[in-house]
C-alpha cells in the first residue's frame, strides 16, 4: 500500500525514521513530507536515502516536472500518516488550513488520515489540541493516543510518541479496513423527513442526520460506494457519497425502492416521520382563535419496502430509537422489517441518540445474539456496526 508519511516538528521527528523503515518492511510504499519544523530535527536527504523516494517539504515541490506533487501524491495515497503531529499541525488539519506542503496534502487527499501525536504534556491536554481531537475523531480520523511517561523536556505525562510496533499495527489495522467493503454498495437512509402541512410549515422530528453521515463516512473508508437518501439534515453528507436529498418520507420510500435492487447494504438510520397531514393545504393556514385539526396519515415503512424491493442476500440493518427496550419487541421488528439486525439505540440518555456526538448501541441479530458498544464517537460507532455485521457473515 501507499502511504504518504508527514513528519511535523515534534523532538520525535527523528523516530519517523524508523517507523518508516519499518512501513517499508511490511511491503509498503513510504513517500515523507517534512514540514519546515521539522527540518530543524531530520533533513530530506535523510529521509530519501532510506526510502528511494523525493521527500517534499514546499508546497511547490515538484519531483516530476509539470505534475503537481501535491495531487498526484494525494490520489495515489492509500494512508495519510502524521507522525509525529504537533499541535500546530494538528490544529491545521482540524480546520483544513494548506499552507504548507503537509497540510495540503492532507487536504487534497481521500485517503484515511491518521494522526499520532507526541509533545509536551502540558501542550497536549490544552483546549486547542483537545478541540482539534474532537473534530479529527468526529471526522473519521484515526487518533492515536500518546504514550505516558517521561518526555524530552523533562516532564512525566502523556505526550510521548507511542512504540513503532504500536503505530505499525495501527496502520496494518486501519489498511486491512480500508478494504473490506470493496466492490460493494451500501445504500443508506438518513436524517428526519418533514411532512409538509402547508406551503410553509411541516411536521419533522430531532433528527440531525449524525449517525447517518458517520455510515456513510465509515462505509467509504471501508471501500464501499456510498448512496445516501437523505432527509432535510443538518450534519454533513462525505462528498464523495452519493447524496439523493428528500424531503418527505414518501418521496424517501420512492428512491430508496428504486436504489435496493443495487445495493448489497441497506442501512435504515432516517427518522421516518411515522405520520403525514392527510391534506397539506396549498395555501398558508390563517391564524385564528378556534381549534384546529389536522388529520394525519400513516407513513410508509421506507425501510421495510426497501428490503422487499432488494435482492435476496442483501444485508440490512434498521436503527431503533427506544425509550427503555424489550428483546421481544426487537425480535418483532426484525422479522417484520426483514433485517438481518438492529442497532437499538436509546435516545432517552443525553450523549446517546438525538443531536448527540457520542452514541451506544447494542445490535440484536436474526437469531437473538445481541452485542452492546461501549459509548463512542458516532464515527467510531460507524465502524464498529459494520465491523460487526462483517464478522457475522
Ligand atoms: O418501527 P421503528 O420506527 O421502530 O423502526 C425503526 C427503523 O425503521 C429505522 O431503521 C428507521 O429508519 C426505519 N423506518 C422507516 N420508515 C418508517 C419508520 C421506520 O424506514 N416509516
Amino acid at each position: 500500500m501507499r502511504i504518504i508519511l508527514g513528519v511535523s516538528g515534534s523532538v520525535a521527528a527523528y523516530r519517523a525514521c524508523d517507523l518508516a523503515r519499518e512501513l517499508m518492511r511490511q511491503g509498503h510504499q513510504v513517500r515523507v513530507c517534512l514540514t519546515d519544523s521539522a527540518q530543524n530535527f531530520v533533513t530530506p536527504a535523510l529521509f530519501e536515502a532510506l526510502t528511494g523516494q523525493p521527500c517534499l517539504v514546499d508546497t511547490f515541490d515538484e519531483p516530476d516536472r509539470g505534475r503537481m506533487a501535491h495531487i498526484d501524491w494525494a490520489r495515489a495515497a492509500d494512508l495519510v500518516l502524521v507522525a509525529p503531529a504537533t499541535a500546530n499541525t494538528l490544529a491545521k488539519l482540524a480546520h483544513g488550513v494548506a499552507d504548507d506542503m503537509l497540510t495540503t496534502l492532507a487536504v487534497a487527499s481521500q485517503a484515511p488520515l491518521m494522526v499520532v501525536p507526541a509533545m509536551n504534556p502540558t501542550m497536549y491536554s490544552s483546549p486547542g489540541v483537545l478541540q482539534a481531537r474532537g473534530i479529527l475523531m468526529d471526522r473519521g480520523a484515526e487518533w492515536l493516543e500518546p504514550s505516558t511517561g517521561d518526555v524530552a523536556c523533562g516532564e512525566n505525562g502523556q505526550g510521548k510518541f507511542p512504540p513503532i510496533e504500536v503505530i505499525v499495527h495501527e496502520v496494518q489495522e486501519v489498511l486491512s479496513r480500508s478494504n473490506q467493503l470493496a466492490g460493494q454498495t451500501v445504500l443508506i437512509s438518513s436524517g428526519p423527513t418533514q411532512e409538509p402541512i402547508d406551503i410553509a410549515r411541516y411536521l419533522t422530528n430531532r433528527s440531525s442526520g449524525k449517525m447517518g453521515a458517520a455510515l456513510a463516512r465509515a462505509a467509504l473508508r471501508m471501500g464501499a460506494r456510498v448512496i445516501v437518501v437523505a432527509g432535510p439534515q443538518r450534519a454533513r453528507l462525505p462528498v464523495e457519497a452519493e447524496i439523493i436529498p428528500v424531503q418527505t418520507a414518501i418521496e424517501m420510500r420512492d428512491r430508496m425502492v428504486e436504489m435496493a435492487p443495487g445495493a448489497d447494504w441497506i442501512v435504515g438510520v432516517a427518522a421516518v416521520a411515522d405520520y403525514r397531514p392527510a391534506s397539506p393545504s396549498l395555501g398558508k393556514i390563517r391564524r385564528s382563535s378556534e381549534p384546529l385539526q389536522l388529520e394525519l396519515l400513516p407513513n410508509p415503512d421506507v425501510l421495510a419496502e426497501a428490503v422487499a424491493a432488494a435482492r435476496p442476500g442483501t444485508r440490512a440493518i434498521g436503527f431503533a430509537a427506544e425509550v427503555g427496550d424489550d428483546p421481544e419487541v426487537i425480535a418483532g421488528k426484525l422479522e417484520r422489517k426483514n433485517l438481518s439486525a438492529i442497532a437499538i439505540n436509546d435516545v432517552a440518555g443525553a450523549e446517546t441518540g438525538f443531536e448527540s456526538e457520542t452514541n451506544q448501541i447494542t445490535l440484536q441479530f436474526r437469531d437473538g445474539e445481541r452485542i452492546a458498544s461501549e459509548k463512542m464517537s458516532k464515527s467510531a460507532l460507524a465502524r464498529w456496526l459494520f465491523e460487526q455485521a462483517l464478522s457475522r457473515s
